[in-house]
């Protein structure tokens, strides 16, 4: 179904990834040469998204060569209303603002201007807390069960580290649940020796609440040289789905894609007041609208924050020795952990050597499905893509007893917008071992954190008998292990390597990770409300 069967060449304006979330309604301003070439797609049944009510990260994303992350606690909420109210929602960024930015950026770029346009993305969340004190308990009822219980409460179902008491370990603000908010501030990257914008803007905000909030954590995210690659290398933020009234399709023959292989989901995926994705129907019907307990939470979505250490030596030094024992090349066998080269190039297309032209190219590098290679020959069932994403790997009648295979899958889709931290690693010092905290400021939007985050992290990545054994004839007995990058198991993780079809020949193996590459060292979960809300809260 994801197969475009015509991979038209899109011009080279339209064909960089993040231009797909441009909304058609932004595009389809007669401007010449920016007009897209999908234009005359019907969109039949599109809904039609309030695009100045909803927070622009959730769907489009904030522009960001940095993005600061202030945490905050209310200490009067009266003023701290007031100042939102009378002060911050106005120059919150909108849905339709951001897509006018992406507009402009592009047209920026394409005149061939070097530096990055000063612009200033601003969104903001609450934790439940947070919420019950801006609003009262009983407008606060009835949301997300994990929302409610926050991060912290769910740090040991999702294998978390946790201390004796079941407590996560994370950085002290975030352990217990004491967070109100979040404040999200982006921006341009800084000029050497000089504070980012997005700080400054961050701390004149701050100032606007003064005593009104404590800010118990700052967290800043940085694009790294290598734009758009996460600290292990791998080029990220490739493929997140498409939204129906907002995406545009590349393909007059498919109304149900965006670039070829990204589906389009139903907003109400992502946010509240809309259809959204039914697990026992084809993902292209609509399903009924997430439960909604409170008016007020039209237009919002759910938020999760994980601040996700990345242990960059030790994951290489791994590569490095299990490639030299298994006697492959170490970036092959990361591509094999993640799914992807190190260039975004899947291995479903490219299984045995990098193609830096196939990774870069967004009409290209998500054109695959996996149920071609039940026998892993290409993918291993437990790399990081293949886990959190199974595609089509479900597809099989009586698989798990679904209904809609391919319907279940798409209901356990998440809008990721992260954005990396910390330096780059230090060869002089960390040759083998983390010195400085580098890692992902990981952000997921969804409507339900329970059926979305969790359920990808708990049910597909940390569970090493996921994909179950009777969805691979020709993978045999064996168990795929847990997700190599942030599968989670308490202890020890496993994942199975069965038909690495390397140049020097197949040899099947077990690959043995006794410590994690990826450790949580804080979480919170966030309610991004509308603009209206914001206004009246
Ligand atoms: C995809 C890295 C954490 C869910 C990817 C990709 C990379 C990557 C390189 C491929 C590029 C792309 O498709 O955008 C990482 C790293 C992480 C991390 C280094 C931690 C430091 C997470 C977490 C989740 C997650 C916590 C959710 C529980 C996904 C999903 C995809 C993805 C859903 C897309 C799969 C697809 O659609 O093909 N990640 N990731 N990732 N990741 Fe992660």
């Amino acid at each position: 179904r994801r197969w475009a069967s015509s991979q038209r060449t899109i011009p080279e304006f339209f064909s960089r990834r993040r231009l797909t979330r441009l909304s058609e309604s932004a595009m389809s301003m007669s401007v010449a040469g920016i007009t897209p070439s999908n234009a005359n797609v019907p969109k039949q049944k599109d809904p039609h998204l309030r695009e100045c009510e909803i927070q622009g990260d959730i769907i489009v994303g904030l522009q960001k060569d940095e993005e600061v992350f202030v945490f905050f606690k209310i200490l009067d909420a009266r003023k701290f209303r007031k100042v939102l109210r009378e002060r911050l929602t106005d120059r919150i960024t909108t849905t339709s603002s951001a897509l006018a930015r992406e507009l402009q950026v592009k047209a920026y770029k394409r005149e061939g201007h070097r530096h990055r346009l000063p612009l200033i993305g601003i969104n903001i969340g609450f934790t439940h807390a947070g919420l019950e004190t801006l609003l009262g308990a009983a407008k606060c009822t009835g949301m997300d069960p994990s929302f409610m219980a926050g991060a912290a409460a769910q740090a040991a179902a999702l294998s978390d580290p946790v201390d004796a008491n079941g407590n996560p370990v994370w950085k002290p603000a975030f352990a217990s649940d004491t967070i109100h908010g979040v404040l999200l501030v982006a921006g341009p990257a800084r000029e050497v020796g000089q504070p980012g914008p997005a700080e400054t803007e961050a701390s004149a905000i701050v100032a606007l609440f003064g005593n009104a909030v404590a800010v118990v954590d700052r967290e800043t995210g940085i694009t790294r040289p290598q734009r758009g690659h996460e600290h292990f290398g791998f080029l990220d933020g490739i493929s997140n789905p498409g939204v129906r009234g907002i995406t545009p399709r590349t393909n007059p023959e498919n109304p149900n894609q965006g670039v070829p292989g990204q589906d389009l989901l139903w907003p109400g995926a992502f946010v509240f007041g809309y259809p959204g994705q039914d697990p026992d129907k084809p993902f292209e019907e609509p399903g009924p609208e997430p439960h909604l307990p409170h008016p007020w939470m039209r237009d919002g979505s759910y938020m999760v924050f994980r601040r996700l250490n990345q242990r960059v030596p030790e994951f290489h030094a791994f590569l490095d020795a299990q490639a030299a024992a298994l006697g492959t090349d170490p970036a092959l066998l990361g591509a094999r952990m993640v799914g992807r080269w190190q260039s975004g190039a899947p291995v479903m297309l490219a299984p045995l050597q990098d193609d830096p032209l196939l990774g870069a190219d967004p009409a290209r590098n998500n054109a695959f499905e996996f149920s071609q290679d039940k026998a892993q020959r290409r993918c291993p069932y437990g790399a990081h893509i293949r886990k959190t994403y199974p595609r089509d790997d479900l597809k099989d009648p009586g698989t798990l007893g679904l209904k809609d295979p391919e319907g279940f899958v798409q209901a356990h889709r998440i809008m990721r917008q992260g954005i990396p931290f910390g330096p780059e690693v230090d060869e002089a010092t960390e040759e083998t071992t983390t010195v400085q905290e580098r890692g992902l400021m990981f952000v997921c939007y969804q409507t339900s954190i329970v059926e979305q985050f969790e359920f990808i992290q708990k049910d597909w990545s940390n569970a090493p008998s996921f994909p179950p054994a009777k969805m691979r004839p020709g993978g045999g007995a064996v168990t795929p292990g847990h997700d190599p990058i942030i599968g989670q198991a308490g202890g020890p993780r496993q994942m199975d390597e069965p038909l690495p079809n390397y140049p020097t020949g197949s040899v099947r193996s077990t690959l043995d990770m006794p410590e994690p590459f990826v450790v949580p060292t804080a979480a919170g979960y966030f309610f991004m409300p509308s603009l209206t809300a914001l206004k009246t809260m």
